[in-house]
């Protein structure tokens, strides 16, 4: 990494590209192991940032809503992504918004969760509406360490979330309790894994190994953990949900 854009990157102390790639290789075969399809994008040289997939855009209901990054650096990411919707078949919406997609999207059930606040402008939350005729619950995120939603919030099913409250402001801390008063409260030892940057099909989660305390509370609400070490892309500054895309046909 050349460039530093969130805190936890340090360009004076570089990703170990080998390590990062196996640890990357067996988030893939972890997928593959429980029957996920996984498409996969070529890297372009220059872009380092583009392994963090999730933020390529966001597909719901087959259409795919474009990402337009917030840092210059990152800027070019965007049209690899939608071209790859456009050859894989979505209907395209280009976006007239600074959003970073799933990176500060998540649906849950019906709604979509959206963050602001670092990453994407508020003014992208409307348009999601617009696109796809879904309510958008906006929220505000505080902390520079936890600059996506995707750092601080995990959707395990379409009624359950678990979050580290201080990542938000007090409004959306209040929206989310009343929303979801039967959340998993995340401790700061595990969001600081990034234990919440989790991937989750609804009865089985993917998540950060270290993360182990967050590790035994979704555990105990029934689902099924499968633990990877992603210490080397966190440097980063990203996770198991950050190198994930999700694809909603
Ligand atoms: N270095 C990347 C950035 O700062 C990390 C992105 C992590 N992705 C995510 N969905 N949180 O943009």
């Amino acid at each position: 990494m050349s460039y530093r854009i969130n805190p936890w990157m340090h360009p004076e102390n570089p990703t170990d590209t080998p390590k990062a790639l196996a640890q990357w290789t067996t988030l893939l075969e972890t997928y593959q192991q429980l029957g996920i399809t996984v498409h996969l994008i070529d890297p372009v040289e220059g872009l380092p940032d583009m392994v963090y997939a999730a933020n390529g855009g966001f597909v719901v209901d087959g259409i795919a809503y474009s990402a337009k990054f917030r840092h210059s650096e990152r800027g070019p990411e965007a049209d690899h992504y939608a071209n790859w919707f456009a050859d894989y078949g979505f209907a395209s919406v280009d976006a007239t918004e600074v959003n970073e997609g799933e990176g500060d999207f998540l649906p849950v059930g019906e709604i979509i969760l959206a963050a602001h606040g670092f990453r994407s402008d508020q003014g992208s939350h409307k348009e999601l509406e617009t696109v796809f005729g879904k309510e958008v619950v906006s929220l505000k995120l505080v902390r520079p360490d936890f600059y996506h939603l995707d750092t601080a919030l995990a959707v395990l099913d379409d009624e359950t979330i678990s979050y580290l409250p201080s990542a938000f402001d007090q409004q959306s801390q209040k929206v989310l309790a009343d929303l979801y008063p039967d959340a998993i409260i995340a401790e700061e030892k595990d969001a600081a894994w990034l234990g919440l940057n989790l991937f989750s099909n609804g009865a089985q989660v993917v998540m950060a190994t270290q993360a182990t305390g967050l590790a035994n509370s979704i555990r105990a609400r029934g689902f099924e953990v499968f633990r990877v070490d992603m210490s080397e892309l966190l440097l980063g500054g990203g996770g198991v949900k950050c190198c994930t895309l999700e694809l909603r046909p």
